[in-house]
């Protein structure tokens, strides 16, 4: 059975990029078809100005939703980071494969340095070494896929580079993962500003659908949403960003296809309404197992503990075997 991981950053509240770009995937398909992994990655939310307590309380609650979207603990693994200590291990070994150049051509360190700086902030080491520790959480369990959103396939290369090189110079020791997007929204716009990704730690709510808004704030955010000059509805990325991005959100939520959507709405205002209705009915259910999770927070933490046990299990007898390779002393 092919190994699946894919993780999510506790830096904000969940998103419907979030969920249309990777976590509705992982609840219907992957977890039935793949023996899979998904992991709250709070390390990697450390690496930019953060509150402790805010990181904590996140955290929790993005395991909850991942276990509200349906992630079944029978079927898959769902962990923390940083319970598991693989993934920090066997990140430093990756350091010392991957190269500093490498690390500085990533365009999510450019533009996050480039904001942090802008704020008068420093930029934090483990802002720049991020994707390292990311290939360390998909090599330590030997993935063939990972299911993310189109912003994460730069990662993703470089992960695979660096297994490539690991096993080149000191035997095979990982598996090469492939990336997987779904067929559309593997890039949802921000409604506001539609020429940019629609991010949970973006400081434009009202651009933002998060998974937990209410059906009024949901319907408030796509009415509202910026849509382009011209008035006929087609799907032009390029030349109609706003449209195309309901259009993709539409088709996401009903499962068809945007070009085909854009032949059966005449104006923006009913393409809207429709966009709206059908995000309140995707949530709808994610909400409502989430507020009974919140109600047991004995049995996420169960979930949590039990998936770190069994994680920790998979991953160490192959960063046990990098440790070997790189040519560390074994502990005897
Ligand atoms: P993160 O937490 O930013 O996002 C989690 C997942 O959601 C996808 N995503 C989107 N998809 C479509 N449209 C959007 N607007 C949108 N915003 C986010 C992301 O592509 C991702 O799949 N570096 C990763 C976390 C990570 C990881 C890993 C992922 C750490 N280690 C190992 C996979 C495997 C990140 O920051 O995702």
């Amino acid at each position: 059975m092919k190994r699946v991981f894919s993780g999510i950053k506790p830096t904000g509240h969940l998103t419907l990029g979030n969920y249309l770009g990777a976590m509705r995937r992982w609840s219907a398909v992957d977890q039935h078809e793949a023996d899979a992994l998904f992991c709250v990655v709070d390390l990697h939310a450390l690496t930019v100005d953060h509150d402790p307590g805010r990181v904590r309380r996140l955290s929790r609650q993005a395991a909850t939703l991942l276990l509200a979207t349906g992630l079944d603990p029978q079927l898959c693994t769902v962990f923390v980071q940083s319970h598991v200590d693989e993934h920090a291990r066997l990140s430093y070994l990756l350091e010392c494969v991957a190269t500093d150049g490498e690390m500085r051509r990533m365009i999510q360190y450019k533009e996050k340095a480039a904001a942090e700086r802008a704020r008068g902030g420093s930029v934090r080491l483990s802002l720049l070494t991020y994707p390292v520790l990311m290939a360390a959480d998909i090599l330590a369990y030997g993935t063939d896929e990972v299911p993310v959103g189109d912003d994460q396939t730069q990662h993703v290369e470089l992960t695979r580079d660096v297994a490539v090189r690991f096993n080149q110079r000191y035997g095979r020791t990982f598996v090469v993962p492939r990336t997987t997007h779904p067929e559309v929204a593997a890039r949802v716009m921000n409604l506001q500003d539609p020429t940019s990704k629609m991010g949970k730690s973006d400081d434009v709510g009202p651009g933002v659908v998060y998974l937990l808004d209410e059906p009024e704030a949901v319907r408030k955010k796509i009415m509202r949403a910026v849509t382009d000059s011209g008035s006929e509805v087609v799907h032009d990325r390029e030349a109609r960003p706003g449209v195309s991005n309901l259009l993709e959100i539409l088709a996401a939520c009903e499962g068809g296809n945007p070009n085909d959507l854009a032949g059966v709405y005449e104006t923006y205002g009913s393409l809207k309404k429709d966009t709206a209705e059908a995000v309140v009915e995707l949530l709808r259910p994610v909400q409502q197992r989430h507020k009974e999770l919140c109600a047991d927070p004995a049995y996420v933490e169960g979930v949590l503990r039990e998936g770190a046990e069994k994680a920790r299990e998979m991953a160490r007898p192959r960063v046990d075997a990098a440790y070997r390779a790189i040519g560390l002393l074994p502990a005897g």
